[in-house]
């Protein structure tokens, strides 16, 4: 690829690592994880790939990075791995709930399957899906989404693989990928950017009662 690349990534029980390990080898990039980043390290990169599983719909040690977003959100890039299933509105609801509205209209974000087994889980990982399984067994309606995980938390399923992850392979590349397979970013242009960050200037300096408004404007 053209470029340097540096991968941060957040994984629990491996699943990310080995797509991190199918990103290397494919692209040729230096990685560190979440937890031994230091914002420093984010000099002399021309992109920047955070990866991390899905908890709750969240991209979990997103955290780690987010002081950096005025710095990095150019060039930044966000994965999210699962143990559902892609389809095309995963990788928006993923960016939804991880990246802050200042920055989500600027930030491509993916989302690839990974993989589940109870077997692996911590208690209290145990404990939070065991929580997860009840509630969803005593409700009227249940999803697909839904069904999924009751099936996963009795059966194990592994789904990391090169072709779960060949689009943000592609896009770091610099090939046009697909708009369907991720959530790319809206603005790009740089007049459009002025006035996004003009109108949340303004955003933050109304009185309280109109704030929500405003900000629910700029989520659109
Ligand atoms: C407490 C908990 C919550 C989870 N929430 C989600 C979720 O909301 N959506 C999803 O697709 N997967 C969810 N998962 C599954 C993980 O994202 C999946 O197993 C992933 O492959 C783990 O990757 P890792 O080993 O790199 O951490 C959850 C797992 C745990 C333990």
């Amino acid at each position: 690829m053209k470029g340097k690349l540096l991968i941060i990534f957040k994984s629990n029980h491996g699943y990310t690592r080995r797509y991190v390990e199918i990103l290397g080898n494919a692209l040729g990039c230096d990685a560190v994880p979440a937890d031994k980043f230091r914002g420093d390290m984010l000099s002399g990169y021309d992109k920047i790939l955070f990866i991390g599983s899905v908890r709750g719909s969240r991209i979990n040690g997103f955290n780690k990075i987010a002081d950096y977003l005025d710095i990095v959100y150019k060039k930044l890039i966000v994965c999210g791995v699962g143990m559902l299933p892609q389809n095309e509105n995963r990788a928006a609801a993923v960016k939804d709930a991880t990246v802050s509205v200042a920055y989500e209209k600027f930030i491509p974000v993916f989302y690839a399957q990974g993989g589940f087994d109870m077997a692996e889980l911590s208690r209290a990982e145990r404990i939070s899906i065991n929580m997860m399984v009840r509630q969803i067994k005593t409700a009227s309606l249940i999803s697909e989404d839904e069904t999924f995980v009751l099936n996963a938390a009795v059966t194990p399923l592994d789904e990391v693989k090169q072709a779960n992850i060949q689009p943000l392979i592609d896009y770091l590349d610099g090939k046009t990928v697909d708009e369907k397979l991720y959530s790319p970013p809206e603005i790009t242009d740089e007049q459009e950017e002025k006035q996004f960050f003009e109108e949340m200037e303004q955003a933050a300096k109304a009185p309280e009662n109109k704030k929500r408004a405003l900000k629910k404007k700029l989520k659109k």
